[in-house]
């Protein structure tokens, strides 16, 4: 997994939900019913910053145009299928932090391009 940041607890539960730089579109990391969440921050609807929603019932709402995303999952919940589920992030907890990260690394380690050699065929 590759690292995200890390946010305070008692930072987190005084603010109720906080951004953490992740470019390009951050995470928004929430503390709600005793346990914290790290989902996308940019709205995949528009690219609201969900960090100024609201949270309620495991589902943050974005600020502007209301749509609800569960903060488990990331999944739409309404309206349905008006656009993709936000990604969601792994969180451990260390001492008085959260700890988030990426479970989806998308490091290049091989920049050549594809061709011949490598399985691909640029010839027309
Ligand atoms: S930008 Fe989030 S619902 Fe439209």
């Amino acid at each position: 997994m590759k690292p995200v940041g890390r946010v305070s607890l008692s930072a987190l539960k005084a603010a109720g939900q906080l951004r953490v730089s992740y470019p390009p579109f951050d995470v928004c990391v929430v503390w709600s019913d005793g346990r914290v969440y790290a989902i996308e921050d940019a709205c995949n609807h528009a690219g609201a910053s969900l960090a100024q929603g609201r949270v309620r019932d495991g589902l943050i709402q974005c600020p502007m145009h209301g749509y609800l995303f569960a903060l488990e999952t990331g999944e739409l919940v309404a309206p349905r299928g008006l656009c993709a589920a936000q990604r969601t992030f792994h969180v451990a907890l260390e001492g008085d932090d959260a700890v988030i990260a990426d479970p989806f690394d998308l490091t290049v380690t091989d920049a050549s391009p594809p061709g011949p050699d490598r399985g691909g065929d640029f010839s027309d």
